[in-house]
């Protein structure tokens, strides 16, 4: 008998500024499908994940909600929790990257690469943004292309000629943050010393990534690797470093790191923390694996097993790498509504048709995958429902009427039962290998078996024949048991559906060794639909509400400076308005409904300054409002104009006040 294993699996670490989207989801479904068979393979494996918590992205976005950085972490990863949970995405621990186990786990590695001579220092040179007081990270600043002109381009590299530059080479640059031209200042910051860890992984690379990634990361190896800039200047949302004075840890030093750290904090609630050490020191018979996209390979096979080995732990048995998800063939885009959310998703649809669908299309290459919604629709109806589902449905009446629930105890047609079984040990080694797409079209090429077995065996004419009864229930036995293995084959796929089936059958967990012992003489309970065709309606409206949703959001960020002329400044109808009402807007952080009286026409505005000011504070007061602003359609309601503020946020909005003899209606000039 082989040995239990004992392996460690992680997915990317999502950001904790945005909420989950079918993208996403690639990711994890592959993690967790792998995960789930390891285990029903009887091997120990554990699944950790957390919210990427730190970084300017996140800062800034808590500023513009005017709450804190922590309590958007908090909030966002409540709900990555959530989506996780609909998705059946069964990880052992869930946590975020601003943790104290992280916290302890990045200055202790720190202190280690440190000591042994492999953090360095320089001086560079940054884009500034005088306004906001902030340094900005290269892709908060835009501006034309040195190489080719393009225009509204990021601070590192061109979309159009894929020249890559620093924010300092684009021509009239712009920070994304204030709108202001960025200036350049020195700041000197602290480097990890990459190059130290060349030769250890020029060997260390072939063996442990996917042979796809390989050629890439070599060109890399071979143009020789540079110093790794680790820290970055307040006002930062990280951790401080120890001994520094107002310097942070870039947000990508940190993230990796919260692999451990939610292991940590794992153990710790398991009261284990030996276990700790068994999975992050060498030669402990543990396995590590990380699964992610091909954008963030760089991180994961070149710096973060150079991190690790500098600081004196083990580095990853294997790094697992994924193409990314296109929908309906193109990037997903929000116009079109395919930039489809997680909530929104399971909202409409079963979540394990997304992961029946995308398991489909897994193997374990870096091709992009496409989620089409024609075939998606199709492939579920016809395989699941049409298929495996089927299969049920066809056999359990019969052994209902005829055999009062009960399974026979004999098993006709041997061969057929024994093909199905030795099936599974080709499709395990396809899960092993994250070649998911093979497995599935091995079981249902079994599934198809099953179905054909039972269109010759004809129960239902059969059955009209007393003599017969019992053939029938055999035969609907050995249906049962064929549909009981397809279950077990796709239960790491499709878990909601297995546990479904288990209720069905009637019968406890199955694993993967239970398809060596079909059922007979066994009680199962009455058939109830176990899984529903797509109804293509649900996907219109899951498409029809992520397009709105995108509509009525505000821009985020501000836009370069674009000149107006006089006359189209004219054209603003700028009038006093009283307010009659304001009221809060229940799941907008930002937004006030404000009740205005124009003189000779009452409106409702949605204005972004709540937190500025109280509700009970603002009635009666006098404001300036654009009063010929088109309508626009927001997800609490339409806003019929606009009411003038000014100032940097949080508190300091200054709503302009008009004198005192203003009247509501009157034109402001
Ligand atoms: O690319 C991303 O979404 C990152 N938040 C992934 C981090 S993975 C790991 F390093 F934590
Ligand atoms: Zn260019």
């Amino acid at each position: 008998m082989t040995s239990k294993r004992n392996i460690l699996v992680t997915s990317a670490l999502p950001y904790a500024s945005g909420p989950l989207h079918l993208g996403h989801f690639v990711e994890y479904t592959q993690t967790d499908v792998w995960a789930r068979f390891q285990r029903m393979q009887g091997n120990r494996c554990i699944y950790v994940c957390a919210s990427d918590a730190h970084g300017t992205p996140t800062m800034l976005r808590a500023e513009s909600l005017g709450i804190s950085p922590e309590k958007l972490v908090s909030e966002i990863a409540e709900d990555h929790r959530r989506d996780f949970e609909n998705f059946s995405i069964d990880v052992d621990n869930y946590q975020t990257t601003h943790s104290d186990e992280n916290k302890e786990l990045t200055a202790e590695i720190y202190k280690r690469l440190k000591k042994s001579g492999h953090i360095t220092r320089h001086t560079i040179k940054q884009a500034y943004d005088t306004q906001k007081s902030l340094f900005l990270p290269d892709r908060y600043v835009r501006g034309e292309c040195p190489s080719c002109g393009a225009k509204d381009q990021y601070g590192d590299s061109c979309e159009k000629c894929s020249a890559t530059y620093t924010p300092m080479d684009l021509k009239n640059p712009v920070s994304v943050v204030s709108g202001t031209k960025p200036s350049v200042r020195e700041s000197e910051h602290l480097f990890f010393k990459l190059e130290n860890f060349q030769e250890e992984l020029r060997t260390w690379v072939p063996g442990h990534v996917d042979d796809s990634m390989v050629n890439k990361l070599n060109e890399w190896l071979e143009t020789g690797l540079k110093d790794w800039d680790i820290s970055r200047d307040a006002p930062y949302f990280g951790f401080e470093i120890p001994g520094e004075d107002k310097k942070y840890f870039y947000v990508w030093f940190d993230a990796t790191i919260g692999y451990m750290a939610s292991f940590l904090e794992l153990c710790r609630k398991l009261n284990c923390e030996k276990e700790f050490d068994d999975f992050w020191t060498e030669n402990n018979n543990t396995e590590l694996y990380h699964f992610l996209g091909k954008d963030i390979i760089y991180f994961h096979a070149l710096f973060w097993p150079s991190v690790l080995s500098g600081a004196g732990y083990r580095k990853p048995s294997g790094i697992f790498v994924h193409g990314f998800l296109t929908v309906n063939g193109e990037k997903m885009s929000k116009s079109r509504g395919t930039f489809i959310m997680a909530s929104t998703y399971s909202k409409y649809l079963d979540p394990d048709y997304l992961r029946y669908y995308l398991a489909a299309k897994l193997s374990s290459g870096v091709d992009d995958i496409d989620l089409n919604f024609d075939d998606f629709i199709a492939r579920v109806n016809a395989d699941l429902v049409g298929k495996l589902v089927n299969i049920a449905s066809r056999c359990s009446g019969f052994v209902h009427k005829y055999g009062k629930g009960q399974l026979s105890n004999t098993l006709p047609n041997k061969n057929l039962l024994d093909n199905f079984i030795t099936a599974g040990e080709k499709i395990s080694t396809d899960f092993e290998s994250r070649n998911y797409s093979k497995a599935i079209r091995q079981i249902m090429k079994l599934a198809d078996l099953a179905n054909q077995f039972i269109d010759e065996e004809k129960p239902w004419i059969k059955a009209k024949d007393k003599n017969k009864t019992e053939q029938v229930v055999q035969a609907c036995t050995l249906g049962i048991n064929l549909f009981r293995i397809l279950i077990i084959y796709l239960k790491p796929i499709t878990p909601a559906l297995a546990k479904r089936a288990e209720d069905f059958l009637n019968i406890p967990p199955l694993t993967w060794s239970c398809a060596n012992k079909p059922l007979r003489g066994h009680s199962i309970n009455k058939f109830k639909s176990l899984l529903e065709r797509i109804d293509p309606k649900d996907i219109e409206a899951m498409i029809e509400e992520t397009r709105k949703n995108f509509s009525e959001d505000e821009p985020s960020v501000s836009k370069p400076e674009e000149k107006i002329d006089i006359d189209l400044f004219s054209k603003i109808d700028m009038r006093i308005a009283q307010i009659m009402e304001a009221n809060i807007v229940e799941g907008a952080d930002k937004l006030l409904e404000l009740k205005l009286n124009l003189g000779d026409n009452e409106r409702t505005v949605f204005s972004g300054i709540r937190s500025a000011y109280k509700p009970e504070d603002l009635k009666d007061r006098h404001v300036v409002v654009v009063a010929n602003l088109k309508p626009r359609k927001m997800r609490f309601g339409t806003s019929d104009g606009m009411v003038l503020a000014a100032g940097p946020g949080n508190k300091d909005i200054f709503l302009l006040s008009p004198d005192n003899g203003a009247e509501p209606g009157m034109k402001v000039k």
